[in-house]
């Protein structure tokens, strides 16, 4: 039997109405599906400035009656106090789910904690079964310099961790406003788009700040089979 994940990220909630409606576009979609799903991840930047009210409107949003939620914290999700990376494994049937905390207090770009590459070692130790890793910033370059530049920037260290462990099916990752997939370690690096916005390409924008808030709000699909073989699909819906 498949496992069927929805992966959303980057939703941004800040108060107003347009951040909302986009990620209620996509709750609405994904929790009036007339299948299964087996998970919803949401891959950080939760809220624009970590304040407790944006925090209270997004738990509201993005939950769902029959589905479970899981996510981790982004750049912007800032929270106070801070008393050590939030680290949180999750089983989705047989599939064991590290969603890793790699925020860096106060940047943009991320970092994977020495603690929280121990926690990855010592749960990847243990997982006798297929592991997803689900985190903020994509841990490669995906061709985006504004983004590249704000990526994960102790790659290496998870990359040798990953190599480590062939039970690693896919890293799954957010930040970076774009749906777009490549390769990290030789697994899936699957990065979901934006729900609140899309960053654009160098050769889509001629200069300025490239992101683009006109754009439908878009999700992915991750389908894995019992070979272990990852699937995704992307979804996109109206605007207006
Ligand atoms: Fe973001
Ligand atoms: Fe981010």
């Amino acid at each position: 039997m498949s496992t069927v994940l929805a992966h959303l990220s980057d939703t941004h909630f800040d108060g107003g109405d347009r951040a909302s409606f986009r990620a209620r576009q996509a709750m609405d979609h994904l929790n009036s599906l007339p299948g299964h799903l087996d998970a919803i991840i949401v891959t950080g930047d939760i809220t624009d400035h970590g304040l407790p009210s944006e925090t209270e409107e997004a738990e509201k949003v993005l939950a769902s009656p029959t589905v479970p939620v899981y996510m981790c914290p982004g750049n912007h999700d800032g929270y106070t106090p801070y008393d050590g990376p939030l680290n949180r494994a999750f089983d989705i049937g047989g599939i064991r789910l590290l969603m890793a905390d790699s925020v860096l207090q106060g940047r943009d770009e991320g970092l994977l904690a020495p603690e929280t590459l121990q926690w990855l070692r010592t749960e990847l130790s243990a997982a006798a079964g297929p592991v997803l890793i689900g985190l903020h910033h994509p841990p490669a370059d995906l061709h985006q310099p504004f983004i590249d530049n704000i990526k994960l920037s102790n790659s290496d260290e998870l990359a040798a961790i990953v190599t480590a462990h062939p039970q690693v099916l896919a890293v799954l990752c957010g930040h970076a406003h774009m749906a777009a997939a490549t390769t990290f370690a030789g697994r899936p690096l699957l990065v979901a788009p934006g729900v609140t916005s899309t960053v654009l390409l160098p050769w889509e924008k001629d200069g300025g700040v490239p992101i683009d808030k006109g754009m439908p709000v878009m999700i992915a699909f991750h389908v894995i089979d019992d070979g272990g073989h990852i699937t995704t699909h992307f979804r996109a819906f109206p605007t207006d």
